[in-house]
């Protein structure tokens, strides 16, 4: 029974990190796609394309947290208009993070 107790409490969890990582990053692109891009795909009123690294660098000079933070509470840019979330309240802060991570990546 031992066993199995140090199962369930390490390799378990252990387990989920691993395979829910990954997922988390994949979830991103899509959500990215299905939400994100309608503006930031074709780069609408300023938005910064996922890929334009001048455009990211130029953003990331201020800190990711700013950044994290500007997306998730919405913010006015010199271009534009970024609404909190892209309009879509039901995403969780890490989620938004999440996608951050992937736009700035570019890939
Ligand atoms: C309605 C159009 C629209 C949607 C939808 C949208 N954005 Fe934006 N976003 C903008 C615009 C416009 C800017 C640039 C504003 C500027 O710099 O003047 C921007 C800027 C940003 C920035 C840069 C913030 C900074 O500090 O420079 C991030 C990060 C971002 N958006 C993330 C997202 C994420 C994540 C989503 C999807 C959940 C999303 N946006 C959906 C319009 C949009």
């Amino acid at each position: 029974m031992k066993i199995l107790q140090r199962f369930t409490r390490f390799l378990l969890p252990a387990a989920f990190v691993l395979i829910v990582s990954p997922c988390v990053l994949a979830d991103a692109k899509t959500e990215y796609e299905s939400k994100c891009s309608a503006c930031h795909g074709f780069g609408i009123a300023g938005a910064p394309k996922p890929g334009n690294t001048a455009d990211w660098q130029t953003r990331m000079a201020k800190g990711m947290e700013v950044i994290y933070s500007n997306a998730i509470n919405g913010f006015t840019g010199n271009t534009g208009i970024m609404p909190p979330k892209g309009g879509f309240t039901d995403l969780s802060d890490d989620q938004i993070k999440a996608i951050v991570d992937y736009m700035v990546g570019g890939r």
